[in-house]
């Protein structure tokens, strides 16, 4: 079983279309497809799913989608309490959360204080994220901390770098999910991914039901992970 599974969650605003529908009506029905695959990993005890809720770059998308989007966000971090609370899930978050409008920040800061003390499942939503904006915040950190003398360049490793990501306190997934059949990475965790299986389905992101899931990680456990070694050198 992974340890760490990524989801891309892609197809909302075209499940709405096809139903003729607001692309907003596609992101409020892709929240029950969180619920259930929340639910799944609980059951399933895997320790952390990391979600691309909102990128860097979907700020960029028309003003009405973006609000509704961060509307969208606030209710279902408290409407969903009663569903971190049963599977004793505890949210978290990555990304340059200062640039949330505030409203949203207190709520996800609230949401992530109230279900900090849970042991199970780590849903960790990625909101204003982009891997390249954690590589270089990272970066930038990594700089001022050698300045100041706190850090010797010829020490910094892979270790020391991810330290400093806001996937730090995380492990690598093991498996990268995307829906929608689009087949790229769209400034996701680039560092983390490195030896990420990968895994493309073509449903819709609101489509996406538990057995779809499984499925994945079926796929996922058939696959024989070399890390650059031989077949031979594993056996
Ligand atoms: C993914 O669905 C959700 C977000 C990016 C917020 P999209 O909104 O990208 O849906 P499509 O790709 O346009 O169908
Ligand atoms: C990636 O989906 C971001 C999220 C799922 C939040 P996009 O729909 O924004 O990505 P592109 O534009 O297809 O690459
Ligand atoms: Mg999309």
């Amino acid at each position: 079983m992974p340890s760490h599974i990524a989801i891309i969650m892609d197809g909302n605003g075209r499940w709405a279309m096809s139903k003729g529908l607001e692309r907003i009506s596609g992101h409020n029905t892709g929240v029950e497809s969180v619920r259930r695959v929340a639910e799944a990993c609980s059951e399933l005890g895997i320790g952390n799913l990391t979600l691309y809720a909102f990128s860097t770059e979907n700020w960029n998308r028309p003003k009405h989608e973006v609000d509704a989007l961060m509307e969208l966000l606030v209710r279902t971090i408290s409407g969903e309490m009663k569903t971190f609370i049963d599977n004793n899930i505890s949210l978290r978050a990555i990304g340059d959360l200062d640039q949330l409008p505030p409203a949203c920040r207190e709520e996800l800061d609230a949401a992530i204080d109230k279900t900090s003390l849970h042991t199970g499942l780590n849903l960790i939503l990625a909101l204003s994220y982009s891997a390249r904006w954690d590589i270089l915040n990272a970066t930038k950190n990594i700089a001022a901390d050698a300045a100041k003398g706190d850090l010797q360049p010829s020490d910094i490793n892979e270790n020391t770098f991810k330290s400093y990501l806001s996937t730090a306190p995380f492990p690598d997934p093991e498996l990268l999910i995307r829906t929608s059949g689009e087949h790229r990475i769209s400034n996701f965790l680039l560092w983390e991914l490195a030896y990420t299986e990968l895994y493309f389905c073509d449903k819709l992101w609101p489509d996406f039901e538990k057995d779809d899931l499984y499925l994945s990680i079926l796929d996922y456990q058939k696959r024989e992970r070399r890390f650059g070694l031989t077949s031979e050198q594993l056996r």
